[in-house]
């Protein structure tokens, strides 16, 4: 990964968009191309209401989230000590987690000319999270784990939690910080029923969004206290 970080924010537009998603195309099956093309959707969805002026950097980061997902774990290592990307012996139990990173240095340097640092941090952290995760990055994270195509319980319920409170007037902000935590307390327990390791950064992630949703709630008092 580069160590600069003021890379220059990418205005993608339509031919761009539909260039990378024929590029990306080849390297993913047929089902996870789906996949993508429907977590590209949902993130645009999403940034409408969250983060309009960056709609477009979201779906280029939905559409290269998944780049290197079919790669066997061998493949992954590989790509894992020629990109330096740090592993744990604990990440070889729960090989998935590997492919948000390889593909976020896979993107940046097969894909200069579409992205920049908040379309590569939505790649990197869409599986784990990780505390102090971005609103960007969060829309990436969300959006594939609700995207149309999921039929798992779980992310079809909070897919339709989720724009229920939106469609009640709910606060965003809360809507967004309290799916986020849902999302994973559901990743946590699913983990912990198959005996399988969890990734520090997802408990740091829900830990992180559990103190925002208190300082939220604290600060939403405090403003009622104010204005009777
Ligand atoms: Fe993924
Ligand atoms: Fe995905």
């Amino acid at each position: 990964m580069r160590l600069d970080k003021c890379m220059t924010k990418r205005n993608l537009d339509e031919d761009a968009l539909n260039r990378l998603a024929e590029a990306v195309r080849p390297r993913l099956t047929e089902k996870r191309y789906a996949h993508t093309r429907a977590v590209e959707k949902e993130a645009a969805r999403l940034g409408e209401i969250y983060l309009p002026e960056r709609v477009a950097a979201l779906r280029a980061s939905a559409l290269l989230h998944d780049i290197t997902k079919k790669e066997p774990l061998e493949k992954q290592l590989q790509l894992c000590r020629e990109f330096g990307i740090m592993t744990e012996e604990a990440d070889l139990l729960s090989p998935s987690v590997f492919h948000a990173r390889t593909a976020a240095a896979v993107a940046e340097r097969d894909f200069p000319d579409y992205v920049d640092d908040e379309i590569l941090g939505g790649i990197r952290w869409h599986t784990t999270g990780r505390a102090g995760m971005t609103v960007f990055e969060s829309l990436v994270y969300l959006a594939d784990y609700i995207e149309e195509t999921r039929t798992f319980d779980d992310c079809v319920r909070l897919r339709r939690d989720f724009y229920a409170r939106l469609g009640d007037g709910s606060d965003p902000g809360a809507a967004l910080t309290d799916t986020m935590i849902e999302s994973f307390d559901l990743t946590l327990e699913g983990l912990m029923r198959d005996g399988a390791p969890i990734a520090a950064d997802s408990v740091a992630a829900r830990n992180w969004f559990i103190v925002r949703r208190h300082d939220e709630e604290t600060k939403r008092e405090h403003k009622g206290a104010e204005c009777p």
